[in-house]
């Protein structure tokens, strides 16, 4: 065991880990492009980008000038009561390319946090303006975050029973498939006709964490549209979604009603930087505005708007002007259109489903669809060994390489799974 690991033992309390059992973590000592490097000098493809986030590849060189340059200016610099070039660079530029009504720009840390502002913000709108609306409506699995507010309006279960009495009320409606669309906006009718509900939050188009699941864009436009009769504010939660994941640079991109509130993080700073982005209208914004403090969103983090994060941020996006993001899109689409149809040779294979740079399917195992399912960690150990890093949900396995990645690496990805499905499972890894 390297000394790294063993002061990590005793000292590091990791994520969504259960240490009593788990193995030691891999110690990468270094990253760069599509490629991470351990400490033995051992490669690996990031076919998850890093926790959904690295959508440039790492050590790229342009967001790296970037940073510096950003750090030889200014650091970090209080955000109340002082602006700085890069925050309102990135504000005004992060404005041009979503739905023309979103305006407004708040920033803070991460995804739970930019979710939990807009929450915030839809609560209190309805309470400046006096109005008695306090009731959410959200989707069964989703995931929002580990905040509190977040974790509320997420799936309820096991990642976040014991926190259960503290979370508000929340009214879930099912996950849409071709069959349940009619009888779900029959029930989201129903609820938001009493008048009652605040908001609505939802992951536009793709469920990260609940599998990658996928659903269409006209249903979300349904759903939206009954929310505006009804004056239900709209969140799209494009944490996961954002930069280029969908196929187009946002998913609200696929739709024709524009919400009330996008969040923003991951992808972002292409992991580089931790920031998160909630973005409104003029007409929440104006919601806040009065003679009086206690009217104001009284809302901030120590980190908030960044100098280096919102440098990234903009560089980020100057990336996305250029013709290899573009591009990468474009080919990681086509080419999961391809192992889709490797993949549906597989009888045990089921649910193969794409949208843009997301490839995700589930393994039948027996045990229906869940993130404790064995073949999680016989999966990833199978992949660690062939050099690529895949984190399953459960029995779902999934791709969403960086943009960046050549049709060599992807290969490898898309190879070393049909090896798994062919040899791999069951086999002592
Ligand atoms: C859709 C969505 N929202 C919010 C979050 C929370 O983001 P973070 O982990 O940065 O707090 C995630 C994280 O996976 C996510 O996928």
């Amino acid at each position: 065991m390297s000394s790294i690991i063993e002061k990590d033992k005793k000292h590091v309390w990791h994520p969504f880990t259960q240490h009593f059992t788990a193995e030691n973590p891999l110690e990468i000592v270094r990253a760069e492009g599509v490629r991470l490097y351990d400490v033995d000098g051992k490669e690996y493809i990031d076919a998850n980008s890093s926790w959904w986030v690295n959508v440039h590849g790492h050590k790229n060189a342009y967001i790296g000038k970037a940073m510096m340059d950003q750090f030889n200016q200014i650091d970090h610099i209080v955000f109340a009561g002082v602006t700085h070039p890069k925050a309102v660079e990135l504000a005004e530029r992060i404005t041009k390319v979503l739905p023309q009504n979103l305006e407004k720009v708040f920033f803070s840390d991460n995804g739970s946090t930019s979710v939990e502002v807009a929450l915030k913000m839809i609560v209190q709108y309805w309470h400046n303006k006096g109005e008695n609306k306090q009731r959410f409506l959200a989707m069964h699995g989703s995931y929002h975050g580990d905040t509190f507010g977040a974790m509320s309006v997420g799936q309820r279960g096991y990642f976040n029973a014991p926190f259960e009495p503290f979370f508000f009320d929340v009214d879930y409606i099912d996950f849409p498939t071709k069959e349940n669309e009619e009888a779900i906006l029959s029930h989201a009718k129903l609820l938001f006709e009493t008048g009652e509900f605040a908001g609505m939050i939802v992951e536009p188009l793709v469920q990260g964490a609940a599998g990658m699941r996928m659903y269409s864009a006209s249903f979300l436009d349904q759903l939206a549209t009954l929310a505006q009769e009804n004056d239900v504010l709209i969140v799209y939660d494009e944490v996961m979604t954002g930069f280029g994941r969908t196929g187009k640079l946002f998913a609200t991109d696929h739709c024709k009603v524009k919400p009330d509130f996008i969040t923003l993080s991951k992808g972002l700073t292409s992991g580089v930087m931790a920031l998160g982005l909630t973005v409104t209208s003029d007409k929440i914004y104006n919601a806040f505005l009065g003679e009086e403090t206690t009217k104001a969103l009284l809302h901030g983090h120590s980190f908030t708007a960044n100098p280096i994060a919102c440098a990234i941020a903009c560089a980020n996006l100057d990336l996305f002007e250029q013709p290899l993001a573009i591009q990468g899109m474009k080919n990681l689409e086509d080419w999961n259109r391809t192992f889709k149809h490797q993949l549906e040779k597989f009888e045990f294979v089921k649910n193969i489903r794409q949208q843009g740079t997301i490839i995700a399917f589930e393994i039948e195992t027996g045990e229906g669809n869940t993130y404790f399912s064995d073949i999680k960690a016989q999966a990833y150990a199978y992949f660690l060994k062939q050099g690529i890093l895949i984190r399953p949900l459960g029995n779902v396995i999934f791709v969403n390489a960086p943009l960046v990645i050549s049709k060599a690496d992807y290969d490898k990805i898309t190879q070393s799974i049909l090896n798994f499905l062919f040899e791999g499972i069951n086999q002592p890894s």
